[in-house]
């Protein structure tokens, strides 16, 4: 069987790796890949992004199933193109991936299904949205509607940064989000306290299967300071979410989130990602959803994973995915980004990357922005490199091998976290898996 993966960041290396050592699986495309795909044997790269030419593609070459990795392609509704084809792809349609691709969307669905999540309101008009602010004073959230990659989102702490987002948003678009119908729209929230946690899991419409917990870092710097990123890091499994928070987030949220689409008329299909709050009391409220796998928490979710991914895919696309019981890696994995001079506002491309050293059983390189250029790897992208680990039950051992093949890998004006994984470190509770 050939498959496709749609996509050339680190969460689409992994998906591809895996999809590779498939029993089924004769050969892996990646449309468009990165560096390290175009010249490693186990993958074909493809440069067409366009859905109807890249479903015209498939179909030419006998592709059996597509996954798509980023929200773009969803967005644009690569998924019922392929779909009006008759070709076997997973992930959402573009009417389900408003989920993620519209906050305002995404907030009315929560409310009308009484899903968890912060109180809030939607403005196009910045007069509206100043004094809404001036009401219910700092901290407050600030969010664009629309695809921002991860930078739409001001957490302000005093309300001449809510304002000042918002101008920002609705007035200038200087994050260069791309809007929704109707022209620029801003979403502002209740600010939540509590520890975050990426809640992942995949539908077939009906049934749902979770994957392994995991959790990411989205602040650039140590200490989750600094601006926020696509992600920075990531490890799984996460100990805030233990097995009776587990238990809570699918019945709470999960579950409601896939009766309510399919109630709607437009059922799930694919993953889906909720990004949990959860507080100190143990209760989960939804920040977002995002209608794909996380980057970087596939990296080590991938690691981690013993299933026959093809398989698992192959019933996600039949509608059976209440025969599938995940297997998972007891082992923890631990990701760490390195990512361009500049990300994340204006990464640097064209920097020489040497050291990654060979493919270990528990040490991957996962590539994202990365080309080769003159039989040499450039760095081409913000997030450039995920260095990810497998390490014996304890994450303080992931993390100091994770930064052992990290120290080897040079390019200029490489930056990474040094501390990716501590709360883990720093846990009490068990996780659920
Ligand atoms: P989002 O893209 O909506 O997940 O937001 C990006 C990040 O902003 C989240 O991972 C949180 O760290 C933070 N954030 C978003 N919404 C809230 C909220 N209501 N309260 C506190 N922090 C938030
Ligand atoms: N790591 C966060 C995301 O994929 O949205």
């Amino acid at each position: 069987m050939k498959v496709l993966v749609i996509g050339g960041g680190g969460r689409e290396h992994a998906l591809a790796w895996r999809l590779a050592q498939a029993s089924r699986v004769s050969r892996v495309y990646v449309a468009p890949g990165n560096g390290d795909t175009v010249s490693d044997e186990r993958y074909d790269c493809i440069d067409i992004s366009e859905p109807a030419a890249l479903r015209e593609w498939a179909m030419k070459e006998k592709i059996s199933l597509t996954v798509v990795g980023p929200e773009g392609p969803l967005a644009a509704g690569v998924v019922d193109e392929f779909r009006a084809h008759g070709l076997r792809i997973f992930g959402p349609t573009q009417a389900a991936a408003q989920l993620e691709s519209s906050k305002a969307f995404s907030k009315a669905f929560m409310k009308r299904h009484k899903i968890p999540t912060a109180k809030y309101e939607a403005f196009t008009d910045a007069a509206a949205a100043h004094a809404y602010i001036d009401a219910k004073g700092a901290p407050i959230v600030v969010k664009a509607d629309g695809l921002a990659a991860g930078k739409g989102v001001v957490v302000a702490m005093t309300t001449q940064e809510a304002h000042e987002a918002v101008d920002f948003m609705l007035v200038d678009n200087k994050f260069g989000v791309t809007h929704n119908d109707g022209g620029a729209r801003v979403v502002i929230e209740e600010f939540l306290q509590g520890e975050e946690a990426s809640f992942i899991v995949m539908c077939d419409g009906k049934n749902v299967t979770a994957l392994a917990t995991s959790q990411d870092h989205k602040r650039l710097l140590d200490g989750d300071e600094g601006p926020n990123t696509g992600g920075m890091g990531a490890y799984s499994p996460a100990p805030v979410v233990t097995a009776e928070v587990h238990a809570r987030a699918m019945r709470e949220i999960i579950l409601p989130t896939i009766r309510g689409m399919e109630k709607d008329g437009i059922p799930f299909t694919g993953f889906l990602y909720a990004g949990l709050m959860i507080d100190a009391a143990g209760h989960p409220k939804t920040l977002e959803f995002n209608c794909r796998m996380g980057d970087p928490e596939t990296q080590p979710i991938m690691m981690r994973l013993k299933s026959d991914l093809f398989e698992v895919f192959w019933h996600a696309t039949d509608g059976t995915l209440d025969q599938v019981e995940l297997q998972w890696d007891r082992r923890v994995a631990l990701g760490v980004v390195m990512a361009a001079h500049g990300y994340p506002l204006s990464p640097r491309k064209g920097d020489r990357i040497t050291g990654i050293p060979a493919e270990a059983p528990d040490a991957v390189v996962f590539h994202a922005g990365t080309t080769q250029q003159d039989g040499e790897l450039k760095t081409s992208g913000g997030r450039v490199l995920c260095v990810t680990v497998l390490a014996d039950s304890v994450m303080k051992q992931a993390q100091q091998r994770a930064y052992e093949v990290a120290a080897r890998v040079n390019f200029d004006g490489a930056q990474y976290r040094k501390d990716i994984g501590f709360r883990a470190i720093h846990a009490r509770n068990t996780p659920h898996a």
